[in-house]
């Protein structure tokens, strides 16, 4: 877990209320649906959860890069105040790729194979920075010794087929940072990667970080990869944050049911243990959604007798601690009695 000393507390990114919704023929798919969260100036924000909860949508909608038959209906993003909902598409053209850059969990697909990976990044330089070809080329080498790519002048001639996964994710992150983005969006960086490269990947992360004093939103599946890098994380579940707290924080007191059964669920080098303890059920589809907790279907701490407060009214995000937010029954007067934890 990283220091939250490094990262100054300034917001960067100030998300409230978001609500981005598919419309599909088999009905209306509430992807995200009132997501609420804060980045600070140069910290790494985590963002987690199981496959389909709306991490990726999130993302797409901060860049606003979310396509018909999808659209945001409600809510702000604010980028250092400025409100990217609002933009005209020439604005937020203007931030993306420049401000704000993203980065994916496939380089490979995202570089284009005709051309030499450093003519890739003079050109985003080129248009970045109005610089000569020359200039821009020496940059480009740069770039990629910062990411750790060995032998940089080289490589900058090879091709991306030429490139191992690892050395792809470091070319794609050099592109990205060309910009000198203040905020860098990676959505599952290392998830097609073996761990030893992972890590490397998520150290490199945690550098640039401190040198550029760029935030960066870690998108993730892996509490593990989340308890390594980030200062802060979201969880998210069904279209929702359940839980946002300092990642020390979460991992001493988790509060919510979901994030207690991730953190069990990750892997730990045990031989006495026979099996991984895994959330029984599974992230519900998007459209119609049942009414309460999203998550009460699979909660352990769900109460289940006639007042099912649990399965009735959906909890608000509400402040535990300074920095500890939770949506679950458990921490909120419901009005009926207080739910049974065990
Ligand atoms: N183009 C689309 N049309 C319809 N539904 C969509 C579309 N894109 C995403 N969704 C739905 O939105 C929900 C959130 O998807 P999202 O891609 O954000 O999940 P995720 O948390 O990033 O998952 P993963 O870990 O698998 O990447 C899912 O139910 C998904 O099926
Ligand atoms: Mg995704």
């Amino acid at each position: 877990m990283t220091d939250q000393t490094n990262s100054s507390k300034e917001t960067l990114l100030d998300i409230r209320e978001l609500k981005t919704y598919f419309f599909t023929r088999e009905g209306v798919v509430q992807a995200v649906d009132g997501v609420d969260l804060s980045v600070n100036v140069g910290e790494i924000f985590g963002l987690v959860g199981e496959s389909g909860c709306g991490k990726s949508v999130t993302s797409m909608s901060v860049l606003r890069l979310v396509n018909k038959p999808g659209r945001v209906v409600g809510g702000s993003i604010k980028f250092k105040g400025i409100d990217l909902l609002k933009l005209s598409d020439a604005e937020i053209k203007k931030i993306r790729g420049d401000r704000i850059a993203m980065i994916f969990q496939q380089a490979l697909p995202s570089l284009d194979p005709v051309y030499k990976i450093g003519d890739q990044i003079v050109e985003t330089l080129q248009v970045h920075h109005k610089q000569d070809r020359q200039a821009a080329w020496k940059q480009a080498v740069n770039l990629l010794k910062m990411v750790g790519i060995p032998d940089a002048e080289r490589r900058a001639q090879a091709y991306p087929y030429e490139l191992s996964g690892g050395m792809a994710q470091r070319v794609m992150i050099a592109q990205a940072l060309s910009c000198e983005p203040e905020l860098l969006i990676a959505d599952e960086p290392t998830t097609a990667l073996d761990v030893t490269i992972q890590a490397q990947i998520l150290d490199l992360l945690k550098e640039l970080r401190a040198k550029l004093s760029m935030a960066v939103i870690l998108i993730t599946h892996d509490l593990g990869v989340v308890a390594e890098t980030a200062d802060r994380v979201a969880v998210m579940y069904a279209g929702r944050i359940v839980e946002q707290a300092t990642t020390v924080a979460l991992f001493d007191h988790p509060m919510h049911p979901y994030t207690n059964g991730l953190i069990e669920s990750i892997p730990v080098l045990d031989q006495t243990k026979e099996r991984l303890n895994i959330i029984p059920g599974m992230v519900p589809d998007c459209i119609g959604l049942p009414i309460g907790c999203k998550f009460a279907p699979r909660c352990k701490a769900r109460v289940d007798n006639k007042m099912t407060v649990c399965t009735d009214r959906e909890p608000q995000l509400i402040q535990a601690d300074k920095e500890h937010f939770v949506r679950c029954w458990l921490y909120q007067d419901c009005g009926q009695h207080t739910p049974n934890v065990s």
